[in-house]
């Protein structure tokens, strides 16, 4: 008598409620033999405090927080911009820098101010991205990766999101705001992190885990 195995395609919760991020996640990991699902399936799940001081400690926390929640394999990322001249600021407050009701146009008139008031006419400056993948309590992988730029003279671009218009790119002569979504990428801090994601998962070692 032959057996019948169901084997159902793993899921993989992309644990991020920014829309930007996760929509340049998704083409990152598309045709990954995972079935995606977002935390829209979890519409009255609060988000954990972001209290941690790196970008590693967050996306862990936030990977850990999100599977014991849903009981998913769950992936989640945390990152930001750090400016040289600003002894790495906005970093991992990036996403609340300037207050609860600040727009990006007035975070980067706050940068143009903090650097004026510096004196740094120019500065380097890098996006950071640090995922973690976590299944029940166990980390299956983590890592990170960046891009390394410049504060642009003035904002610029329409395209991309967050602080994209204000970060200068010099091998392509153009903020990230300026480059099409596949040019983005193939250089950014997300696309890189994720990209190493997926080398790990195509790999197979967490195929077993929810089947
Ligand atoms: P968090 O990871 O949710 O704490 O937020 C990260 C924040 O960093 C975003 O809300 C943006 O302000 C900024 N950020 C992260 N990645 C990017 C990017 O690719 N482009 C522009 N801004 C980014």
């Amino acid at each position: 008598m032959s057996r019948i195995v169901y084997n159902p395609t793993p899921r993989l919760l992309i644990a991020t409620t920014n829309r930007d991020k996760i929509g340049e996640i998704a083409q990152e990991l598309s045709g990954i033999p995972y079935a995606i699902v977002t935390l829209d399936a979890w519409p009255h799940l609060s988000p954990p405090a972001e209290t941690a001081r790196t970008f590693n400690e967050n996306a862990r926390d936030k990977a850990r927080y999100y599977a014991a929640a849903t009981g998913e394999l769950t992936v989640a990322e945390d990152s930001g911009l750090e400016i040289e001249r600003l002894d790495g600021a906005p970093g991992v407050e990036s996403a609340r820098f300037g207050g609860p009701a600040a727009s990006y146009a007035d975070k980067f008139a706050l940068i143009y101010e903090a650097l004026r008031a510096k004196g740094a006419a120019d500065t380097t400056a890098r996006f950071v991205c640090a995922l973690a993948l976590v299944n029940g309590r166990q980390l299956l992988f983590q890592t990170a990766a960046i891009v390394e730029g410049r504060i642009a003279s003035g904002p610029r671009g329409s395209g991309g999101f967050g602080y994209d218009p204000i970060f200068f790119y010099p091998p392509f002569q153009r903020t990230l705001a300026e480059l099409s979504p596949q040019e983005k990428a193939s250089i950014s801090h997300r696309g890189q992190a994720f990209r190493a994601l997926r080398r790990f998962l195509e790999a197979g070692p967490t195929s077993r885990l929810n089947a």
